[in-house]
């Protein structure tokens, strides 16, 4: 059976994009075909960091929702010379053009859906994972609606605990039941009981995976992935940890 992976964070900067595509290269590693959609129309970054995967003149997603491709047409095989080998990209948006045209004319957002399925079947995929704007539009509530698993990226700061309970609010009304939170750039990767407590009850559920600070990510400077420059990082061990938590095991992450 395939899964919908959904990583979402009520406010910005949390880590969600680095969070999604790291997941997706560690999936790719561990033998699953895996596409990554970047639902992030306003403020997209997959593309930026999948380097030279995405040709200049490309599709995307925001063409297939206004009706210029097929969502397949804006599926782009990763490259396997950079360590991206087994992972499909759909990016946001081609440059400013694409943002005024589909904030000028709207979508029918059942289109987001069947495209998310269509991928799944055409690709024969194992694992679909949807990075999302923060907060809640249009494309992030179905993205939400769709999953199987939803991963909340959350750093333990006042600003984004206040989205919490609205966060968790909207996932139970949309059915989500599988919800991951991620303790996301953790100063030193120590999360003391006091943190802890703050989160967990913001959430009111067990943090799932705690995602260090890394300095490491600013001096890479978006040119590389983390997980290939540093497999044995703690953080690598954390993203590892939400794939076990949303998948039980990744043996469960099987097309039937
Ligand atoms: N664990 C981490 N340690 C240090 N820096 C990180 C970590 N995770 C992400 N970053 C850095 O923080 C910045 C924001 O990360 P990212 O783009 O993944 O967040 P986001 O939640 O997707 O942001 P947005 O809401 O704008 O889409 C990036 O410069 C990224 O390299
Ligand atoms: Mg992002």
């Amino acid at each position: 059976m395939s899964q919908i992976i959904t990583v979402h964070s009520y406010r910005g900067g949390t880590g969600k994009s680095s969070t999604a595509a790291n997941l997706a290269l560690l999936l790719a590693s561990g033998g699953h075909r895996v596409a990554l959609v970047d639902t992030d129309i306003q403020t997209p970054a997959l593309d930026l960091m999948f380097g030279d995967t995405v040709p200049s003149a490309r599709r995307s997603l925001a063409d297939y929702l206004v009706g210029h491709c097929e969502i397949e047409d804006a599926a782009y095989p990763c490259r396997a010379d950079v360590g991206h080998d087994g992972v499909f990209l759909v990016p946001a948006r081609s440059g400013a053009a694409g943002i005024n045209e589909i904030m000028g004319r709207g979508y029918d957002v059942g289109l987001l859906r069947e495209g998310f399925d269509r991928l799944i079947d055409l690709l024969a995929l194992d694992v679909l994972l949807l990075d999302t704007h923060a907060g809640f539009n249009n494309e992030t509530v179905t993205a939400m609606a769709s999953s199987d698993a939803l991963v909340i990226v959350t750093r333990a700061d006042r600003l984004d605990l206040a989205g919490a309970a609205e966060t968790m609010a909207l996932a139970g009304r949309l059915g989500c039941v599988r919800v991951s939170v991620a303790l996301s750039m953790v100063p030193d990767g120590v999360v003391d009981d006091r943190m802890r407590a703050e989160v967990e009850s913001a959430y009111a559920t067990e943090i799932t995976a705690v995602l260090p600070y890394a300095p490491e990510m600013a001096s890479l400077a978006g040119e590389r992935l983390f997980s290939p420059a540093y497999p044995h990082h703690p953080l690598v061990t954390g993203y590892r940890r939400i794939i076990s938590a949303v998948s039980n095991g990744t043996t469960a992450i099987r097309r039937g």
